[in-house]
């Protein structure tokens, strides 16, 4: 199965906003995210560890003011954006459903192969 194209590469700033797209993982449509951090792109499922729900206050915005964490608008939850490890607020140690992206010819790619089987 081919790469699906998220979005150009242009589009995601360095720790700036990310972008927001959907797909199908553990039998559902799941809101998930990619951003761009310390020149690399990174990509999530869009819940929280500490209750499932999506965790941006408005679309895309997940960086903390000091651009250092990705942070939970409900709880304070903060997440390091290259590991989507949470390191502090109620579910420290908990990580984000991380998911496979690539960046080629200025596009970034989900790697659909990889996530067929969740
Ligand atoms: S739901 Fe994210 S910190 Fe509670």
């Amino acid at each position: 199965m081919p790469d699906r194209v998220l979005c150009q590469s242009g589009d995601l700033l360095e720790r700036g906003l990310a972008q927001r797209f959907t797909l199908q993982w553990g039998g559902r449509e799941r809101s998930a995210f990619v951003l761009r951090y310390d020149g690399r792109v990174y990509a999530y499922i869009n819940e929280c560890a500490h209750i499932p729900i999506e965790m941006d206050f408005n679309p895309g915005d997940l960086f903390d003011l000091s651009r250092s964490w990705l942070v939970c608008s409900t709880h304070g939850a903060y997440y390091a954006p290259n590991t989507g490890l949470c390191l502090g607020g109620p579910c420290p140690g908990r990580k984000l459903i991380s998911l496979p992206v690539r960046e080629i010819a200025d596009q970034v790619c989900l790697i659909e192969d990889k996530t067929q089987h969740e």
